[in-house]
């Protein structure tokens, strides 16, 4: 299991608040068989710290700590999408060695300029994956747009917390909807070391007895390594196997 977006780094963001609570929560995930961890404190003007030097220096300090630990850390951000931002988003911010990036919108309505934020950064060769899509209302009273950031070339990452229901129903309705639909690229538990209780496991049980097996995995162990390794992930991986099907009946049509 692969959590591809927490708040563990101590003392940079509203997640962990000391050194002691990050190992802790790193070695109660470990016990419920996380093997890699991204660290993506959040980039959002003037409400948290976005001094890359500082959060490099916290990032080293927690890899020291948990040096003997049985899992592997990369760093990464949550950035924040702002016509107006003050941090220039670049391959800095990426998650480990990789070209993937954590970028994060307004939970109201969409703000005119995403669109133009995420295609330069596309273009620079970044590949950005949204976190919590189903926690906007733009989102929400809209879903297909989902499918309009895919079609721009952005992953989807949806919050463990949504599909337990912790942020309301209608999130709760919004993300099963996202899945459903192949609209979502990674689960991720989006960690603010709030609670004792490690919830990604819970959230893979269910969409394993809702959906399948299959989907659980690829949620949170196959393309969360393959983003690891900086592969390219497929977009519309559910249209995708539509059209094998399609093809499968065709050719036997064909043969008959
Ligand atoms: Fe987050």
């Amino acid at each position: 299991m692969i959590d591809i977006h927490t708040h563990i780094i101590h003392n940079c963001d509203d997640g962990s608040n000391s050194l002691e609570l990050s190992i802790k929560q790193i070695t109660n995930m470990i016990d419920k068989g996380v093997t890699d961890i991204v660290l993506t404190p959040h980039y959002m003007n003037s409400y948290v710290q976005t001094d890359a030097k500082i959060i490099n220096k916290q990032f080293k300090e927690l890899s020291e700590a948990t040096a003997d630990l049985k899992v592997n850390l990369h760093k990464g951000g949550e950035i924040f999408l702002n016509p107006g931002s003050n941090y220039k988003i670049d391959k800095e911010l990426c998650i480990g060695d990789t070209s993937y990036i954590l970028v994060e919108t307004n939970m109201g309505e969409f703000t005119p300029g995403i669109y133009e934020i995420l295609f330069k950064l596309v273009k620079k060769g970044l590949r950005p994956i949204l976190a919590h899509p189903e926690r906007y209302n733009y989102i929400m009273n809209n879903p297909e747009m989902a499918e309009d950031f895919m079609y721009r070339n952005v992953y989807l990452q949806v919050n463990a917390g949504s599909i337990l229901g912790l942020y309301g129903s209608k999130i709760e309705k919004t993300v099963w909807q996202l899945i459903k639909s192949g609209f979502v690229h990674f689960l991720a538990s989006d960690n603010h070391c709030r609670i004792d209780e490690y919830i990604l496991p819970a959230a893979i049980e269910a969409i394993r007895d809702k959906i399948d097996d299959y989907t659980a995995d690829l949620l949170t162990q196959v393309n969360p390594q393959k983003m690891l390794n900086n592969e390219k992930i497929e977009y519309f991986y559910l249209k995708e196997q539509k059209v094998e099907k399609k093809g499968f009946f065709e050719n036997i049509l064909r043969k008959l």
